[in-house]
């Protein structure tokens, strides 16, 4: 399979560039600056490197630095941003501070002819983020573009293959970003074009099998979209040589549970079990107020469950997970500290080994996840299934859990789903629930005083879920919402709607 490596030098947009590339169906893979050399670089035979921003100034030796053999190693390079200064000044060129006159934004770019601005206009707007510029070109390399404020807007070596743009072609607003990464695969890399999803299934299948032999598989399935993928691929591939077991703690959203086991009972050809065991995880929740100190009851009861499973079913064999690739990547930023360690990776017990551990989906983005997903027959709603946190209800009944509670916020959170279903408007929210604050307040219903308790609603749009808004629902919609929850949710008389920022609320309640 072809590939292109991008070379992150910390810059913000490392995993988009990647993923770009691979919209034009060619692998990308990410690595830091500082974990590759030239010749791993040469051995692993990538058809072309890009260089990504970076937050620093070239001259400032603390900032990345790459070996410059890399520009003699024969491998087209894409330099961009920061990428695109550092070519400069590993060739022997000039940066400079632009001082006041930095650019920021949408700018006009001038392009000449170049092989990287085929099928772009001589005239076109690009995403400027930059300080510093290229002020005198290297030897033999010519100029390509210019700006309004930036002599240097791109230059190449074409027959070293080395091309850099200041800008940042790979966000939506450089308008023709996507033409450039596709002329800089296509023409200058020569790619052509070998990754799709059906291939990569194909491949997958066939590469588990030869790997697994005649033995046996486990997965933990959540039902989230990373595990279910995982499970119908292995499916797929050795149908009831895999067990999948799905802890099923009773902190899922009506139904869901259900939902799960139909979908892998009926769809999939594997073992499923299912362990139900709300009344274990309530009993140990039982006097648990503190938000933390419920998280971990929650985490340690699972982990405990879990494996008491798997050791009862244990014959030796595989252990599988849904790690994706976002959850392996180094950063480029260079601070090991700030890689988490995150819920798709499982800790094992001491007890348990494994032949081996299976992560099918671990070089895929979410979003090729979802494809594959869809691929493979899932359904759409388990596909699409938006983020839920692994402790569940458990940290939205807010306060001590207990069956009731859960129950009554079940309800008003199915009714809640049910009419952003009915609106058509899942597609604009990245999450939405409804939570139990555990507040009783006053209310009427006919004649009849109530004392009853109160529903939040939280829904937000975020890209990342770092920073989020609280999602501007329409008025008739919410109202809708409310007037339902009220009147089929028994013990619920008010319903209120969460309008904070995160920051500095956060997305979930606790
Ligand atoms: P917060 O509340 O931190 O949420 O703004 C950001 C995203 O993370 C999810 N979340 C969790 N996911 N275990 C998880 O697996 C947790 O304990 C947890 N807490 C929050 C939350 O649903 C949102 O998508």
């Amino acid at each position: 399979m072809e590939k292109i490596l991008v070379l992150d030098f910390g810059g913000q947009y490392n995993q988009l560039i990647a993923r770009r590339v691979r919209d034009h169906h060619v692998y990308a893979e990410i690595a830091a600056y500082n974990k590759i050399t030239v010749e791993e670089i040469k051995a692993a035979g990538y058809k072309g490197v890009i260089f990504t921003g970076g937050p620093n100034s070239v001259y400032d030796m603390s900032s990345p630095h790459f070996d410059p053999e890399i520009l003699n190693a024969g491998i087209p390079v894409l330099g961009i941003c920061y990428g695109c200064q550092l070519i400069a000044w590993m060739a022997g060129g000039t940066i400079e501070s632009a001082g006041g006159s930095s650019e920021y934004g949408k700018i006009k770019l001038y392009a000449q002819d170049s092989l990287i601005y085929s099928d772009i206009p001589s005239e076109s707007i690009v995403w400027m983020s930059h300080t510093d510029y290229v002020s005198r070109l290297p030897e033999g390399y010519t100029l390509t573009g210019t700006t309004d404020k930036c002599p240097c807007a791109s230059m190449e070596n074409a027959s070293k293959k080395i091309y850099a743009v200041q800008f940042h072609p790979e966000v939506t607003h450089s308008e023709y970003g996507n033409q450039l990464l596709y002329n800089f695969l296509y023409k200058v890399c020569g790619c052509a074009g070998d990754w799709v999803m059906e291939s990569f299934i194909e491949d997958t299948v066939q590469q588990l099998r030869e790997t697994i032999g005649d033995k046996g598989v486990i997965l933990g399935l959540s039902g989230g979209v990373d595990s279910s993928v995982a499970a119908a691929l292995l499916s797929k591939a050795i149908g009831k040589q895999l067990t999948c077991v799905f802890v099923d703690q009773g902190l899922m959203r009506k139904d869901e549970g259900d939902f799960v086991e139909n979908t892998f009972t009926n769809l999939f050809d594997m073992n499923f079990v299912r362990v139900n065991c709300q009344e274990a995880f309530l009993a140990k929740l039982k006097g648990a107020v503190d938000p933390e100190d419920k998280r971990h009851i929650i985490g340690t009861e699972f982990y405990k469950v879990f494996w008491d499973e798997v050791r009862d079913r244990y014959d030796g064999g595989f252990f599988a997970q849904g790690t994706i690739y976002p959850d392996r990547i180094e950063s480029g930023k260079g601070d090991a500290a700030k890689i988490k360690t995150h819920h798709n990776q499982v800790k094992m017990p001491e007890d348990i080994t494994f032949d081996g551990i299976i992560e099918p989906l671990q070089d895929l983005f979410k979003d090729e996840v979802r494809k594959v997903g869809e691929k493979l027959g899932l359904p759409h709603d388990l596909v699409w299934r938006q983020p839920f946190p692994g402790p569940g209800l458990g940290v939205r009944v807010i306060g001590e859990v207990t069956a009731e509670k859960v129950k009554i916020l079940q309800e008003a959170d199915w009714v809640l789903r049910d009419e952003i279903a009915k609106a058509g408007y899942s597609e604009n929210l990245a999450q939405f629930f409804a939570v139990l604050p555990g507040v009783k307040t006053v209310g009427v219903m006919g004649d009849h005083r109530t004392y009853d308790e109160l529903i939040a609603i939280r829904a937000v749009t975020t890209d990342d879920f770092m920073t989020a808004d609280w999602a501007k629902i329409p008025y008739d919609l919410l109202e809708r919402i409310s007037n339902r929850i009220i009147n089929e949710v028994a013990h619920v008389n008010r319903v209120v709607y969460d309008i904070t920022q995160k920051p500095p609320g956060t997305v979930e309640w606790e």
